[in-house]
């Protein structure tokens, strides 16, 4: 899977080229879903732009709220998620972690909430930069995935996203990829003592250049791509190419 995660970027106008420069470019592949997380306030229109061009881009959210607090003023549930048509949802995400200081508690139930409505959570982890140079990356990650209840995890994807790469254009070596998605698939087989099929994908400064080296591993299920999949053209390469 290829996932454009637009982040607080966009308006109707952008989309509407984004994903008119896609739709007529893009060949869909099935088994290789091609994801569009536009902001919350757009994943409506977004949805009905893809409808109207007829074309098999999903809709992915980049927002969900736990709901161990209810109300919560300007909050957005699951069931609007699924009301909207959204068929992934991104959970855990570094930038979101930090800035509302997510505990394991509160993405736990995002992640239950999510597969009770049928949408499929992208569940990010990853290591700061101090972490990594700390050697306590393998620790960080699974104290990260202690969060998802394990026998779901055939439901959902797992995103290794180490935080000192995102937005910074200093991609994780592959190497390094390889070795960290071996090691989440192993934790999580471990610990659901099954041999359910895992899907990781990268995400951290994915773009034109390092896009194919990343791709070509075979431990690497797809690609969450932030600042370049705002470029049609870029993504639209990387999907056809990877
Ligand atoms: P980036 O973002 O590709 O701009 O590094 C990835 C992400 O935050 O998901």
């Amino acid at each position: 899977m290829i996932v454009a995660n637009w982040k607080n970027t966009g308006s109707k106008e952008l989309i509407r080229a984004w994903v008119d420069s896609v739709s007529q470019d893009i060949d869909i592949v099935k088994g290789k879903d091609c994801v569009f997380c536009p902001p919350t306030c757009y994943l409506d229109y977004s949805k009905d732009y893809i409808k109207q061009r007829n074309k098999d881009i999903k809709i992915g959210s980049q927002e969900l709220d736990s709901e161990l607090t209810s109300p919560l003023t300007g909050a957005i549930s699951s069931q609007m998620l699924a009301d909207l048509g959204c068929e992934f949802v991104i959970i855990g995400h570094s930038e979101q972690r930090i800035h509302l200081n997510e505990s394991n508690e509160i993405l736990s139930d995002k992640f239950l909430k999510a597969i009770e409505r049928d949408i499929i959570p992208i569940f990010c982890i990853g290591e700061t930069k101090s972490q990594k140079d700390a050697d306590l990356t393998k620790e960080v990650l699974s104290k990260q995935l202690d969060a998802i209840q394990t026998d779901l995890v055939s439901k959902c994807i797992i995103a290794y996203e180490p935080v000192w790469a995102i937005g910074t254009g200093d991609h994780a070596e592959i190497s390094l990829i390889e070795k960290m998605h071996t090691y989440i698939k192993e934790y999580v087989i471990n610990k659901t003592k099954s041999s359910s099929q895992i899907s990781v994908v990268y995400g951290g400064s994915v773009n034109l250049d390092n896009y194919k080296e990343i791709y070509s591993s075979t431990e690497v299920d797809g690609l969450l791509i932030g600042g370049a999949s705002l470029d049609a053209c870029t993504f639209s390469e990387i999907y056809n190419m990877s």
